[in-house]
């Protein structure tokens, strides 16, 4: 391997440039070249590619979003835009790719690798945390902290006006982001796709909170679990069926997404991105890198993509006993 390319694919997530500048500065430190490529799979396609060195990616450790721009590549899905994008590949003469993203991302790069034979490596980078084989996805973190603090102001106003508040936050199908933010943030109910609560029991257990004396609560909610009902439906039906108190809604939307990546992301970067150039440079490919148990770990792309991370139970039940 002598020219490594690195891209950032679908959502982005905080801690994405400190996984871009590990990557980049473990090239430079193993006297490799590395080529930025720009939003995804589309950048391949039209060969926007950019020089990185050691010194290209000063200052980004701190930085939200991504340097090289993400972006969701319906052309990639083609097989003559992966044709262009090969051809492009193998003109600037990249002979490995590191590419960071979830499910759809390393789906991309395995399709790659069966058709053109690039090697690349995988680096789980979402907020949601829905990948298998790590503990943890670069973001996760962070936007756990950005939604706590926002639940934290909102509780402000809720206890203030005596108020039911149902609050979606993001997770796509997974709800990772609402069972440990809503454990985080003191919630009195948190709705995740893997455990259908219902409607009635969460009727029930809202009266119960309200006959125990607390006179406001905040139900969390996963944008990919509304029992059927969008979350204004599920706050009208629950307003108008308790008639305990006001409801109102708070979408946290993309600001999720966004910020300064905290401490345990720019360490998980830092280490994802390390062993990720060292195992193209083992000669290894189809791999994702991981977390599991503080050690980093390998785990089989096609794994990655199958495998459900599966939701921490005990935490559930942490949360039924804390909303007494
Ligand atoms: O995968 C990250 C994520 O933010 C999900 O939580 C959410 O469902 C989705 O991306 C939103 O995607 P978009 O930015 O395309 O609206």
């Amino acid at each position: 391997i002598k020219k490594i390319g690195v891209m950032t694919s679908g959502g982005d997530a905080p801690g994405m440039n400190a996984a871009i500048r590990a990557v980049v500065r473990t090239c430079a430190y193993y006297n490799i070249e590395c080529v930025g490529i720009y939003r995804g799979y589309q950048g391949m396609i039209d060969a926007d590619f950019v020089k990185l060195d050691a010194r290209s990616v000063n200052n980004i450790i701190n930085r939200g979003g991504t340097i090289l721009k993400s972006s969701r590549s319906a052309e990639f899905k083609t097989k003559e835009g992966r044709a262009k994008a090969y051809e492009n590949i193998k003109n600037a003469e990249i002979d490995g790719l590191i590419l960071i993203g979830g499910d759809g991302t390393f789906t991309g790069g395995m399709v790659f690798y069966n058709e053109f034979k690039v090697p690349c490596i995988g680096i789980p980078g979402t907020i949601d945390n829905d990948i298998f084989g790590t503990n943890y996805t670069i973001g996760y973190d962070t936007a756990l902290n950005t939604v706590i603090e926002v639940i934290d102001k909102i509780r402000d106003t809720a206890s203030s006006h005596n108020r039911l508040f149902f609050v979606e936050v993001m997770g796509r199908d997974a709800g990772f982001i609402a069972l440990n933010a809503g454990v985080g943030a003191g919630a009195e109910e948190i709705l995740i796709p893997e455990e259908d609560l219902g409607l009635d029991r969460l009727l029930e257990s809202l009266k119960r909170s309200k006959r125990s004396g607390k006179s406001s609560s905040i139900v969390v909610v996963t944008e990919g679990d509304k029992i059927g009902k969008s979350v204004f439906e599920l706050a009208n039906y629950v307003e108008e069926n308790l008639q305990q108190y006001e409801v109102r809604v708070s979408v946290l939307g993309h600001m999720q997404r966004g910020g300064s990546p905290s401490c345990f992301d720019r360490v998980l970067a830092s280490r994802l991105g390390v062993k990720s150039v060292e195992l193209l440079l083992d000669g290894k490919s189809n791999l994702m890198v991981g977390l599991t148990n503080n050690k980093v770990t390998t785990t089989l792309l096609d794994k990655a993509v199958k495998g459900r991370h599966e939701i921490n139970m005990e935490l559930i039940r942490v949360s039924d006993i804390m909303s007494i």
